[in-house]
């Protein structure tokens, strides 16, 4: 028997590039070749790449260069590029880049098997089409492997916003959801594999509209189908944006019993002067009332957001709208970032804001987002809340999980297994995780 060839992914980005690694490490599995997580093993390297902001970008040169003593050492050592880096730089990647092998788009790496033939036989090979064929459809036969407890699932890719500043729609391209009957049948696949959450994924997740029985189905319908799902504990989706937050998504959050009290939930700004240049099509008072709505359907939920400042032209006045805005959201949960021009996207030409200017703005930022999300975890000491365990924790005998509203909960020598969901009464509030007891079933 041939030994397998082994292959070493490292992933950037967002979460549905981590759940397209799985995928292309699926896809390669049908090549042959098995993965491991050591790069000096590997017969081939894949990086899996992020376009979002520059910082995010420029990595993928240095960790190429990084690379270049094992190719030297191991000349069969196959590199590639795939994610959204690939996609907006492929070319200039395989120009500035000989040691680069493959580029292989977000689109198209369910061709990856046959690209990496092309390469054994010595050749490069650059794929970034939009291909007609569905990439997933073509991923569906894939080994009935056990699993976590926890999983990601794409419904829906790509986005029609343009936002801006954002590279989304040119290197995941047009908004497409993935048909519900396709969804279901991996949903039941990832459960019978011992899966207990399924996180929906889709860059505009809530835009989602697949066809299915009985005509359009929405993110809703689609979360009501799932939640009949025996053995499938918990739903969550991400991201979401304000425009797309309909009726019935609002409403399955107080009525869909496995549907999970957090919402990420991006506004970016709170100046509708900014929010206006940045095309979000929506204000902050717009922004804090969908707020109000949704916490009148589940008042309970963890609301999670996105902040981008530094925008060009952003004064003072409008980055203290934003603090204002997140004042009164009060935020669980919150990622924000300082603007990065990205080449190609409307806002790269206009006035930009000094850098030491964003870098005030964004610590002032995130001061008070720490202290917003300190207060709500604080606020979960003496509530008894549901908790899916996931690994081992530091301590012997420690199980660490994520609670409903996801937040790390660790839990001392429970006699728990992986993959237990149990009741944990939240007695202690640490920096990064809560302390729970786990009650009596
Ligand atoms: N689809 C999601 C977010 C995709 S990108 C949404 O619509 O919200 C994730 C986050 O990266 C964005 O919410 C935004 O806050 C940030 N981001 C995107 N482009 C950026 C840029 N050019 N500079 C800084 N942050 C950016
Ligand atoms: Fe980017 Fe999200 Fe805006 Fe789409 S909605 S352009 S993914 S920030
Ligand atoms: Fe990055 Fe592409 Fe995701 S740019 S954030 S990996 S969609």
């Amino acid at each position: 028997m041939v030994a397998p060839k082994k292959l070493f992914i490292k992933t950037y980005g967002c979460q549905m590039n981590v759940y397209d690694s799985e995928r292309m490490a699926e896809a390669m599995g049908g090549a042959g070749y098995v993965e491991t997580d050591r790069p000096e093993d590997a017969d081939m390297i894949l990086l899996n790449t992020c376009h979002i902001r520059e910082k995010a970008a420029e990595k993928v040169y240095s960790e190429l260069g990084r690379f270049r003593g094992l190719k030297e050492a191991k000349p069969d050592l196959k590199i590639g590029v795939a994610g959204c880096v690939a996609q907006a730089e492929g070319e200039e990647i395989m120009r500035r880049q000989p040691l680069v092998d493959l580029v292989v788009g977000p689109q198209s790496y369910h061709r990856l098997p046959q690209m990496e033939a092309r390469v054994r036989e010595g050749g490069r090979a650059l794929d970034t089409d939009f291909p007609l064929e569905d990439k997933f459809d073509t991923l569906r036969h894939r080994p009935k492997a056990r699993r976590g407890p926890t999983a990601f699932l794409t419904v829906q890719e790509g986005c029609d916003k343009f936002c801006a500043f954002c590279v989304v729609p040119y290197t995941r391209g047009a908004e497409v959801s993935r048909p519900a009957a396709r969804v279901l049948e991996e949903a039941r696949d990832l459960v019978e594999r011992g899966v207990r959450e399924i996180t929906l994924l889709g860059q505009n997740v809530n835009a989602y509209h697949g066809t299915g029985e009985g005509g359009d189905w929405s993110l809703a319908r689609l979360i009501w189908a799932l939640n009949d799902i025996d053995g499938l504990e918990r739903i969550r989706f991400t991201t979401s944006h304000p425009n797309d937050m309909s009726d019935d998504l609002i409403a399955a959050h107080g009525e869909c019993a496995r549907l999970m009290p957090y919402l990420h939930l991006p506004v970016q700004s709170g100046s509708d002067r900014i929010l206006k240049r940045m095309n979000r099509k929506h204000t902050a008072e717009g922004y804090l009332r969908l707020i109000e709505r949704i916490r009148a359907a589940r008042p309970d939920i963890l609301i999670s957001g996105d902040f981008i400042v530094g925008f060009p032209e952003e004064t003072e006045a409008d980055f203290q709208a934003t603090l204002d805005l997140i004042e009164a959201v009060g935020y669980g949960q919150a990622f924000s970032f300082k603007y990065s021009t990205r080449p190609g996207t409307p806002a790269a030409e206009r006035p930009q804001v000094d850098d030491a200017v964003k870098s005030e703005r964004l610590q002032r930022l995130q001061d008070l987002i720490t202290r917003q999300q300190r207060a709500v975890q604080d606020a979960m000491v003496g509530r008894t809340v549901g908790v899916l365990f996931e690994k081992p924790g530091r301590l012997p005998g420690q199980m660490v999980g994520k609670s409903d509203h996801l937040h790390a909960v660790h839990v001392a020598g429970s006699g728990l297994n992986v993959g237990d969901l149990a009741r944990v009464e939240i007695v202690d509030s640490g920096p990064n995780s809560l302390a729970g007891r786990v009650l009596a079933s």
